[in-house]
């Protein structure tokens, strides 16, 4: 199963896909994941992404689609994947089918704008392995640490309202065209994001098993 989750920042893509893809043992591939990853490292990649990443804006093309065509040649792919956050552009789409890479579905995640500001505005993430909670919605155990590996939350930089909405506009303008572009394909299905995590998952599992 190679699968494409689509939505707006902070519709929960990354919080699907990472339980989706455990549960079915597929590799979840985060674009922002390994963004962020190479500007912990301050990487020449980093360094560069984080100029865009800070302000709203998205990474250059060509970077984006060499960085993620290089991640789907890696042995764990081979077993199907989901791409989280890739492709936000026609042209990533394209460079997806120039490649060769077949898409059997793309679940596109309906969730009202004031929701989004919310759950973005709350988000902590684990400095060290990733793991996403919210300060309302998804508390961990104990305040301010992973459950997972002990890690230290964190809020994201491109949190910030301003941050925020920039990333909503870039949304509306560069990536919501992937509906129509997919949906000329038949590859789309929508599902209401707006309900509890589970339900979504669980709803997610179902359609493709
Ligand atoms: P990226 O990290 O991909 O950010 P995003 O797409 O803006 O998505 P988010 O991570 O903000 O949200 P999400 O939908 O994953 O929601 P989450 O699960 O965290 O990209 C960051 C930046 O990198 C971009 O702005 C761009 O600059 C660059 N970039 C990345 N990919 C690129 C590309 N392909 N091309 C160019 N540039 C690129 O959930 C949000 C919160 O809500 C969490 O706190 C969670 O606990 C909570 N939550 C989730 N679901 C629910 C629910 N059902 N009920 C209640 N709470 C929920």
């Amino acid at each position: 199963m190679n699968l494409i989750f689509l939505g707006p920042p902070g519709a929960g893509k990354g919080t699907y896909a990472s339980r989706v893809a455990a549960k079915l043992g597929i590799a979840h591939i985060s674009t922002g994941d390994i963004f962020r990853e190479n500007i912990k490292k301050q990487t020449e990649l980093g360094k560069l992404a984080e100029q865009y990443i800070n302000k709203g804006e998205l990474v250059p093309d060509e970077i984006t689609i060499k960085m993620t065509l290089e991640r789907l040649r890696q042995p764990d792919c081979e077993k199907g994947f989901i791409l989280d956050g890739f492709p936000r552009t026609i042209a990533q789409a394209e460079g997806l089918e120039k490649a060769g890479i077949k898409i059997d579905l793309v679940l596109n995640f309906l969730v009202p704008e004031q929701v989004l500001i919310e759950r973005m505005s709350g988000r902590r993430t684990c400095k060290k392995c990733g793991a996403i909670y919210h300060i309302i919605n998804l508390k961990p155990k104990q305040e301010g640490i992973c459950d997972k590996c002990g890690g230290e939350l964190i809020q994201r930089e491109d949190e910030k309202p301003k941050v925020i909405k920039e990333r909503l506009k870039v949304y509306a303008k560069k990536t919501a065209p992937l509906i129509e572009f997919y949906e000329q394909r038949g590859l789309i299905k929508n599902l209401d994001g707006n309900r509890p995590i589970d339900v979504v998952v669980d709803e997610i599992i179902n359609l493709i098993q």
